[in-house]
């Protein structure tokens, strides 16, 4: 069985991931969100609002010992308001970090820490931006948790490579970890972008452009893309990377 954890599966990207892996009986699909959307007896939903700390702290992961594949997809995600430095309220500068960046860590670190001895594949996925990698005004803190989310994963396989280096058991292959960016998907968040202020965000008409030159991908043909480029997960060599890269 193949096991998937999935942070943000209520709807976007992330429901298109759960609706992929679902096609197929062999896979179990944990959804964590605040909402849930999904009705499928392979499907188990977990009500938790990422932003709160503690409660990403007590997350457990279950044990799952007839497991040949075992993901954690970290996707949940949000822009949280779209306006300048100077204008942002603290609270939201504090919840948007702990949804995109904090919580991925810890989850990662939970992860690693609860499957370390389990032999199957076991893969981190960060969903990844464009914006981690170039500024983009009004998105200063998403900008910022996406980079530290690639530089986060980074961090990871330079780990899992020097465990493997110094591991004895040939075939165990430690865990994989990617940071991947999705490219412009038509999803709420970008619903979300569209409504930003002018005032607030340069690139507005950019953004309503994309949308009315119908150039938003749409989620289900992102999740086939990320799932065709994840089954040969061991020959991927980069860590950092965008589905674009892929033909
Ligand atoms: N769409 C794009 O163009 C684009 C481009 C680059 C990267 N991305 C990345 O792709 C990922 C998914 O984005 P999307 O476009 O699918 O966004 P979306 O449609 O707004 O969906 C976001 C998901 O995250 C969950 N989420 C938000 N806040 C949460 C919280 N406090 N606690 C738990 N779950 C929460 C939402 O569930 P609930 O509201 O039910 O909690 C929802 O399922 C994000 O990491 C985003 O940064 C998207």
């Amino acid at each position: 069985m193949n096991y998937y954890y999935i942070t943000g599966t209520s709807r976007g990207i992330g429901k298109g991931f759960a609706d992929y892996l679902l096609k197929n009986s062999n896979n179990r699909v944990i959804g964590i969100s605040r909402q849930q959307s999904i009705n499928n007896n392979n499907y188990k939903h977990i009500n938790l609002d990422l932003t709160n700390a503690e409660a990403i702290s007590n997350f457990k992961f279950d044990f799952h010992p007839d497991a040949k594949k075992i993901y954690l997809i970290n996707n949940a995600g949000s822009l949280g308001f779209i306006k300048p430095v100077g204008k942002l309220d603290a609270s939201t500068i504090i919840k948007n970090y702990t949804l995109n960046l904090i919580a991925p860590s810890v989850l990662s670190n939970t992860f690693i820490d609860f499957y370390n001895t389990i032999d199957a594949e076991k893969v981190i996925v960060n969903i990844s931006s464009g914006a981690g990698k170039a500024p983009v005004d009004g998105w200063a803190v998403y900008c910022a948790s996406k980079a530290g989310v690639d530089m986060f994963s980074r961090v990871l396989d330079e780990e899992q490579k020097i465990r493997m280096q110094q591991s004895d058991k040939k075939i165990d292959i430690g865990f994989k970890i990617f940071s991947i960016a999705p490219g412009i998907v038509d999803t709420e968040m970008q619903n979300d972008i569209r409504k930003a202020s002018k005032n607030n965000f340069s690139r507005l008409e950019n953004f309503i452009a994309f949308k009315a030159n119908n150039e938003l991908l749409d989620p289900a043909i992102v999740s086939e893309k990320y799932f065709k480029i994840l089954e040969d997960v061991i020959n991927i060599k980069e860590v950092v990377f965008s589905l674009k890269d892929y033909k």
